[in-house]
């Protein structure tokens, strides 16, 4: 399936998961190069859930390219927001520029709920490898955990500054970035993709 020295296309331009990803798969001596790297765009997100997206994602990708390709998809998904922004994280920190703000997006969360509360939400993460020959497969990975103002930490990506982790008192960017990698949602999905490869 993959083997040592394989080429692997991480299917993202986002510096975040691209970091994430090339540490989870460090120790599969693969040649891991990104979809930015091979300046192939992502297509536009059309679907509705994380599996929808992810698979357009690495097939998308897959086909420019004609490379085993891994996508991530993923996001916050706040309890008392029915699931929002859910599919939709990264488009809610979009201003009419285009320019990617999280303090924007942090606020229309908050916006409609009480900003000195906590509220229950998760981090979901949907991985897919999509290979030439046409298989696929997806793995999904959640934390539990919950929301709060004001942003906390250092290590800033996307939400992180707003969700704690169930079972600490630290968000994942007040984390040392190795803890938030063995407890987070990217981890849990890692963790079945890892099992499916080995
Ligand atoms: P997409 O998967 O490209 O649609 O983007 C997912 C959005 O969720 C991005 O805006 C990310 O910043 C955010 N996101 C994904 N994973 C994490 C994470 O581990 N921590 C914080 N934010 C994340």
């Amino acid at each position: 399936m993959l083997k040592p020295g394989d080429t692997l296309v991480i299917a993202s331009h986002n510096s975040g998961k691209i970091k994430e990803i090339r540490e989870m798969l460090a120790a599969f001596s693969l040649n891991l190069v990104s979809a930015r790297d091979l300046n192939i765009a992502e297509p536009e997100e059309t679907g509705t859930t994380f599996v929808e997206n992810s698979v357009l994602k690495a097939t998308s990708i897959m086909e420019a390219c004609q490379l085993p390709c891994l996508a991530d998809d993923s996001g916050l998904c706040v309890e008392a927001l029915n699931g929002a922004p859910g599919v939709y994280s990264a488009r809610w920190a979009e201003r009419a520029n285009g320019e990617r703000d999280f303090n924007y997006a942090f606020a229309k969360i908050f916006d409609s709920l009480d900003r000195s509360q906590s509220y229950s939400a998760q981090m979901r993460c949907v991985l897919t490898l999509s290979f030439p020959q046409g298989a696929i497969h997806s793995f999904d990975g959640i934390v539990n955990g919950h929301i709060s103002l004001p942003p906390r930490g250092e290590h800033a990506f996307g939400y992180d500054p707003i969700f704690t982790p169930e079972g600490y008192n630290q968000t994942f960017a007040q984390m040392d970035p190795s803890l938030k990698s063995q407890i987070s949602h990217r981890r849990h999905a890692f963790k079945q993709l890892v099992k499916f490869i080995s």
